[in-house]
């Protein structure tokens, strides 16, 4: 069952989402060559325990980290480590904070240092992607439109979604109905409507699109040893119109 939210559960939503929009903003200059994953995760759980909030990772179904973050071929759910990060990765992280009850999830793909340009057109690809499956997030419009305007966009440019993960709605859990898979058809699944808030993030390999998940039981990484990058907003719709709650907009 998909719960609508109202305009001041929306308004919460959104002040655990600019935390992590900010954080997103700053954990750029700490992403450099040797740098290790989870000197990265420390800084993140600093900063989202300094704004009140806390990790709604840590200790979801044992998560044991503030943040997942995942280097090159990992997909997703990589584990912070004693992994040192090199010129030419790239460092996909993903930060869910719950604030006063209410939950926000983002995800982005980051460079370390100078990266190769095909590595440059995986992260802008995927980053296009999420954002032609938001502007699909319309009332009156269906979950397969989102879907499909993710798979169709990542496919025209050569690459694979991730079939194995998906979407969901977000705000009072974590995860909530609905599932939002990043391919699809249009015109299919449920109705969007006002009142929805819902995290959409694509998953995007340079090669195939099959992955697998490393012995530790958490991180995802490409059959296929390529990158993969992702990134994830979740946003609301307010007067029929997608409104992104993870992102600073500039003079906001
Ligand atoms: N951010 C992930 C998602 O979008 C969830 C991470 S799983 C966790 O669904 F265990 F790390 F929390
Ligand atoms: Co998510």
């Amino acid at each position: 069952m998909i719960r609508i939210k109202s305009r001041s559960q929306i308004k919460l939503i959104e002040k655990s989402g600019r935390i992590i929009a900010e954080l997103f903003e700053e954990v750029q200059d700490r992403i450099k060559p040797g740098t290790t994953t989870l000197q990265i995760d420390r800084w993140i759980g600093e900063f989202i325990k300094k704004r009140g909030a806390i990790s709604a990772f840590r200790g979801y179904r044992g998560y044991p980290a503030d943040s997942c973050i995942s280097v090159n071929e990992e997909v997703v759910h990589g584990i912070p480590s004693n992994r040192k990060l090199k010129e030419g990765d790239i460092v996909s992280i993903d930060v869910g904070v719950k604030l006063n009850g209410y939950y926000a999830d983002a995800a982005r793909t980051f460079p370390v240092g100078k990266i190769s340009l095909e590595k440059a057109r995986l992260i802008r690809v995927t980053r296009e992607a999420l954002y032609e499956g938001i502007r699909q997030a319309r009332a009156g419009n269906r979950i397969g439109d989102i879907s499909f305007a993710i798979q169709s966009y990542v496919e025209r440019h050569n690459y694979s979604v991730v079939k194995d993960l998906f979407g969901h709605g977000v705000g009072e859990a974590l995860h909530e109905d609905p599932v939002i898979p990043n391919f699809g058809w249009p015109k299919t699944g449920e109705r969007l409507r006002d009142g929805m808030v819902l995290a959409i993030e694509p998953m995007v390999n340079q090669g195939r699109d099959k992955v697998k998940v490393l012995p530790d039981g958490w991180t995802v990484v490409t059959e296929d040893g390529k990158p993969s990058a992702h990134f994830e907003h979740s946003i609301a719709i307010i007067d029929g119109e997608p409104k992104i709650l993870t992102e600073i907009i500039d003079g906001e």
